[in-house]
């Protein structure tokens, strides 16, 4: 199903509760720490507290959450009768991706979420405790790759906003074993970064070498036809909400997070997609676009007096799979 990219209610009550009585200024603060030892390749490391992981799902989770739902409904789109019943939601955090795949898969069943931030995943719990989906999720604590060696696979393993926290090699092994535990699909989300984008190529390249098929965002298991200094990413707006642009000293009430996904499958996916790698540029006499097809990465352009096919691109945005069809 075709998932919106905000918080779902229940998600949204259960941190709104946790947020009550607790200081926009103090969040403010934390979360300005935790964002700069990210940026200084740090990782989640500096979230300590209860008021750490509190502020860094007020300030984090809304973006993480829709950045992971837009990569989700690409891949359900491309493969609309998956239907998984198992998840493994790796470096869960405070379980944005778990939130998101119930939305998205209506069949889930079981969440399993593997974090060694014992604080976030404290959160996590006291998020999905009264929630009828995640209620009774399971939570592995320690490092993601050790527990994944001991259980069985899932349906669909996600790790969001994980890989850019471990070394090279670490991550070779982490996607490695991801990739043996995913008995249908896995997806990988990172920020839309140059850094991110990298990271998600050599999984790719890494896991189609073991036969992974990619269902989005590439129409093809090519190499990426991008040459540096471009690199794939896509952008997703979503509500801010007041707490945030408090927090944030912000003045709009959205935010665009910028992300790279991949959505592979063991699987041919059934139906290729060309994708829209840029906002599409409309002119008064053609639409131009910059488009990744199965063949190879053209700019696109169509002409107004082909109607129909004008009145298709026009709709076309960032990010879109545009059907052979179409
Ligand atoms: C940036 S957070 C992302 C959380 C969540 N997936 C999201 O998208 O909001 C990264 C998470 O990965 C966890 N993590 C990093 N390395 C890990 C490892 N080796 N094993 C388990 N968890 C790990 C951190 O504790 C942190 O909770």
């Amino acid at each position: 199903m075709m998932i919106a990219p905000t918080l779902p209610a229940e998600l949204k009550a259960a941190l709104d509760g946790k947020l009550q009585g607790f200081s926009r200024t103090d969040a403010a603060q934390r979360s300005q720490k935790i964002s700069n030892t990210y940026r200084s390749g740090g990782g989640s490391g500096t979230i300590k507290s209860e008021a750490d992981a509190l502020a860094y799902a007020l300030a984090r989770m809304p973006a993480t959450y829709a950045a992971v739902a837009a990569s989700l409904n690409a891949l359900t789109e491309i493969v609309p009768d998956f239907a998984p019943e198992t998840l493994l939601d790796v470096g869960a955090g405070p379980g944005t991706a778990s939130w998101a795949a119930a939305e998205a898969f209506s069949s889930l069943q079981s969440f399993t979420l593997l974090d060694a931030n014992g604080t976030l995943s404290r959160l996590a719990l006291e998020l999905a405790q009264d929630s009828a989906r995640l209620g009774d999720c399971r939570y592995l604590p320690g490092d993601a790759g050790a527990n994944l060696a001991e259980i069985s696979p899932a349906d669909i393993v996600i790790a969001s906003y994980l890989i850019g926290e471990l070394g090279e090699h670490d991550q070779r092994a982490l996607t490695e074993m991801m990739w043996s535990k995913a008995r249908h699909a896995l997806v990988v989300i990172e920020p839309g970064t140059p850094a991110g984008y990298s990271r998600i190529l050599a999984l790719r390249q890494q896991l189609i070498a073991a036969g992974a098929f990619v269902a989005a965002p590439c129409p093809h298991e090519k190499p990426c036809p991008l040459t540096a200094p471009d690199w794939c990413h896509f952008s997703q707006r979503l509500p801010r909400s007041q707490a945030h642009r408090q927090i944030k000293g912000a003045e709009v009430p959205f935010e665009d997070e910028r992300f790279i996904f991949i959505a592979l499958t063991r699987t041919p996916p059934a139906t290729r997609a060309a994708r829209v790698l840029a906002p599409p540029d409309i002119g008064k006499a053609e639409i131009t676009a910059k488009l990744c097809t199965e063949e190879t990465l053209t700019i696109t352009k169509v002409l107004r007096r082909d109607k129909t096919a004008y009145a298709d691109a026009r709709r076309w945005r960032w990010g879109d799979a545009v059907m052979a069809e179409s």
